[in-house]
């Protein structure tokens, strides 16, 4: 039963849809039938791909999208499955030039289950005739089920039902449980169990000119009467992906053995197919077991020998689903959030969580995979790398710090690569990319495709340096948080001291004014790339990265002195850092130029006031949404350079990473001077010529109001949290998740609202909630410490777990306290009101915690 798309439905090029409406518009589904289920009600062929996006399965090793078994790629479906790190490289010829991308690859699709009755046709969703159907996604279980009813043509209804999961607790195995009941006829089932490896990248629409090609064939067979295998490589990259899958059939307990065909097409796919005898009322289960390894697997001889071992050894469906469950049970313990504000928000959040912990926490595999901006969920950005790891690190560091010290890894690992770059670029140091996959490589493309006037455009993002600056902050903050000084001298200090060396090699000296300046560089907001007439160029003195990298070398002073006496030879060595770059560190930290507006805003970048204003509500008006006003006015032959206009968060992003005292300390080291009235001025400049064009950006200025503007602060956080699940950009989910926003928002409410931070090593709290929350509970790990949290507007309650690390010292809203393990203690909070805020409003508590 497929449906018109009712008028009101979020279409591609209507973004700035309401979170609420954007709900209603969800094509016939209903979503919210509790906060840990996400479900659908009806087939609808619109919106099915950000239902396969939000109904991803994975487990940070690989992930699937929520496609349906029975169906390809088509007009409707995309089946994507996809391994963290799996990257491959394609040149695609255009009329006058060629390009090579880098594209997370699309990898063998494990799904396929066909089945037909009878003699009628292979069933299919967009064919068939519903009577019954509904999907849904279990957060807590991390399964996704689908329940469907159909006649066929023939008259015959059928009811099946299918389970799938990608294990958390055996992260090379998927499973496919499909089961068959003919409700008022007997008769043949013929099913098809397929992997299909002739997939392509094929997801993101402005991307399908590209080569999509990146997978060749290397092997199809059988490797016993139930299991087939596909071995396929990467055609750049050069990575073997083995994929296998067993299928069973079960009538109740006990298996059947149908005959089977073995098929295959050399080209990549290979199935077996066989009939079963169905009787009304007499379900039949088939059991598709699927294993993968690549050859970036470790402790392997080779993919096609694990995957074979690993089908041979694999237990069954039941037993799999228990020690799965198990393992979300496990993490939900330590990441479950619970909220008093409403099912939406609930739900909201538990889904974010959920493909954060999907993406990212990969249990017991040693991978070398970064944090890719839109998941494992879908091509969009082509999988690759950028600064998002700066949103995601501290939701994941309270609770499971190593996995963020492994992720940081992956930049530990490319170090090599940044310095290469640097060199390259006439720098010193380490230049990181600004999009980065396989080996750290520079992986922006050249050229952004514009859907307002179907043309490439050039793209000159790559000139955002300022993601060496996130990844040195993350990692000091991985340090605050959790005390590991190994990490620091290991992978830590090496990292910043070379993002330091790279700031402290583009700054040029003016001796006139004793400044540092910064030329050539683009801040976060992507809509200024260079000056009026000069696009590409870069700017001058962007203040986001002259602040950060007097922040930076900072801290890089600070750890040499902490360095000191410690065992850092090979570091020391290796580095070949001396006191007299330490001095300019120093130096340079204290001189760097920040521009300011006259009425001492301090200024996105040196002539930032000189531009022009923009019409915001004419170009309203003409385009509803204008979320991506760059490729509007590119389209029209204009250009955001021209004007005051900012696609997200850029001066404003100091005040989400530091505290307004510590900015105002910042910048007084720098002799500029930064009054509470010009951060209520500089909130209000930049708030007001935001397109926000980039979901991050909800995540920031809701930060920024938190303790100016609740009420504004709340709709900022229901953006984000809402940005996949009601789709707020209107149609860029389908191509995956994005992440930043997703954990942004969960690090929003367990560490802003409650003014959590870890400094000094004492815990401190700090809650302002907003009108809409009237409480919070959730977990953390502090230092081998787990600890239950739970706030109200009147109270904080603490309560450690029992072990054998030592006191906690605590400062709740001004008030020292210390608490052992075992213990718990209630915390009465001044009425909220009483609560005096800051001058400023802004003085929030992040900053030096994480
Ligand atoms: C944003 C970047 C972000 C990227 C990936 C872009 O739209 O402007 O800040 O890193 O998306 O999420």
């Amino acid at each position: 039963m497929t449906r018109t798309p009712r008028p009101d439905e979020a279409t591609p090029g209507q973004p700035d849809v309401g979170p609420d409406a954007a709900i209603e518009a969800w094509a016939g589904c209903k979503s919210v039938s509790s906060e840990w289920l996400l479900s659908y009600d009806g087939y609808d062929p619109v919106t099915e791909g950000l239902r396969e996006s939000l109904c991803t399965v994975g487990n940070g090793y690989w992930a699937t999208r929520g496609a349906a078994a029975e169906a390809d790629a088509d007009a409707a479906h995309y089946p994507g499955t996809y391994l963290a790190g799996v990257y491959n490289r394609a040149r695609t010829g255009r009329a006058w030039h060629s390009v090579e991308d880098e594209h997370m690859v699309n990898a063998p699709n494990w799904l396929p289950l066909w089945f037909r009755l009878a003699d009628g046709n292979w069933f299919h969703p967009g064919t068939a005739n519903f009577l019954h159907y509904r999907q849904e996604l279990d957060l807590r279980r991390g399964v996704l089920t689908r329940v469907v009813r159909f006649r066929d043509p023939a008259g015959r209804t059928t009811k099946v039902t299918s389970l799938r999961f990608l294990s958390h607790a055996a992260p090379h195995i998927a499973v496919l449980s499909t089961t068959f009941e003919a409700e008022d006829w007997s008769g043949p089932i013929t099913v098809r169990s397929a992997i299909n490896g002739q997939v392509t990248n094929r997801n993101v629409a402005a991307d399908r000119s590209l080569t999509g090609s990146h997978l060749l064939p290397r092997r199809v067979g059988e490797l016993d009467g139930e299991t087939v295998l596909l071995d396929m490589e990467t055609t750049q990259s050069g990575i073997r992906v083995a994929t296998g899958a067993r299928t069973r059939v079960f009538a109740g307990d006990s298996p059947l053995t149908p005959d089977r065909q073995f098929l295959c097409d050399s080209a990549g796919w290979v199935a077996q197919e066989f009939t079963m005898d169905v009787e009304q009322g007499h379900p039949i289960r088939v059991e598709k077991t699927a294993a993968v390894y690549t050859s970036r697997d470790r402790a392997i001889a080779s993919p096609a020998q694990a995957v074979t071992s690993a089908l041979h050894r694999v237990g069954n469906a039941e037993g799999l689903l228990d020690a799965h469950e198990q393992r979300w049970n496990i993490l939900w313990e330590s990441f479950a959030v619970s909220l008093d504000s409403g099912k939406r928000q609930s739900l909201a959040l538990n889904l974010n969580t959920f493909h954060v912990l999907q993406t990212l926490a990969a249990a017991d595999v040693d991978l070398d995979a970064g944090v890719p901006a839109r998941g494992l969920h879908g091509e969009g950005y082509r999988g690759h790398v950028f600064w998002d790891e700066l949103f995601v690190y501290p939701m994941l560091t309270l609770r499971r710090p190593d996995l963020s010290r492994a992720l940081l890894g992956y930049r530990y690992r490319r170090l090599n690569e940044a310095r290469a770059a640097a060199l390259a670029a006439g720098f010193e140091g380490a230049m990181f990319p600004w999009q980065s996959a396989i080996d750290g490589q520079e992986q922006t493309p050249t050229e952004l495709f514009n859907p307002y006037n179907d043309k490439w455009m050039p793209d000159n993002s790559q000139r955002q340096r300022h993601v060496g600056l996130a990844i040195a902050y993350s990692v000091w903050h991985h340090y605050q948080a959790t005390g590991d000084i190994a990490f620091l001298i290991h992978q830590g200090a090496e990292l910043i001291f070379e993002v330091s060396r790279f700031f402290a090699s583009l700054c040029r000296y003016d001796s006139r004014d004793d400044r540092y300046d910064i030329e050539g560089v683009m801040g976060p907001d992507e809509f200024h790339d260079g000056y009026p007439g000069s696009p590409g160029l870069g700017l001058r003195n962007n203040t986001y990265t002259n602040v950060m990298t007097a922040w930076v070398l900072r801290r890089a002073v600070e750890i040499s002195g902490l360095l000191e006496n410690r065992y850092c030879e090979p570091l020391r060595t290796r580095l070949n850092l001396g006191p007299d770059e330490i001095q300019r560190w120093k130096h340079i930290s204290r001189r760097l130029r920040v521009a300011f507006h006259p009425d001492g805003v301090p200024s996105q970048f040196e002539g930032y006031e000189n531009l022009p204003e923009f019409d915001w509500s004419g170009y309203r008006a003409k385009y509803g949404s204008i979320g991506r006003l760059d490729l509007i006015l590119a389209a029209e032959g204009d250009s955001t350079n021209n004007y005051r206009l900012s696609k997200q968060a850029d001066v404003l992003m100091l005040l989400y990473l530091f505290s307004a005292e510590e900015l105002r300390n910042l910048l007084h080291e720098m002799d500029y001077r930064l009054p509470p009235e010009a951060i209520v001025r500089t909130v209000d400049f930049y708030g007001s010529r935001s397109t926000h064009g980039s979901t991050l950006s909800n995540v920031v200025h809701s930060w920024v109001e938190a303790r100016r503007d609740r009420e504004r602060s709340w709709t900022f956080l229901t953006q984000a949290l809402e940005s996949d699940l009601a789709d707020i950009q209107g149609g860029t989910t389908r191509e995956g998740i994005h992440l930043g926003a997703m954990a942004g928002s969960i690090d929003m409410v367990i560490r802003c609202y409650t003014g959590l931070e870890i400094r000094d090593n004492i815990l401190r709290i700090h809650p302002v909630l907003p009108a809409q929350l009237t409480g919070i509970s959730f977990s953390i790990n502090y230092r081998e410490q787990p600890i239950r949290i739970d706030i109200t507007n009147t109270s904080v309650r603490l309560a450690l777990r029992d072990s054998d690390t030592g006191p906690v010292n605590l400062i709740i809203e001004g008030l020292s306290a210390t608490l052992a393990p075992g213990q718990t203690r209630t915390f009465t909070l001044g009425r909220p009101q009483q609560r005096r805020l800051p001058d400023d409003g802004t003085a929030h508590s992040k900053g030096v915690g994480l």
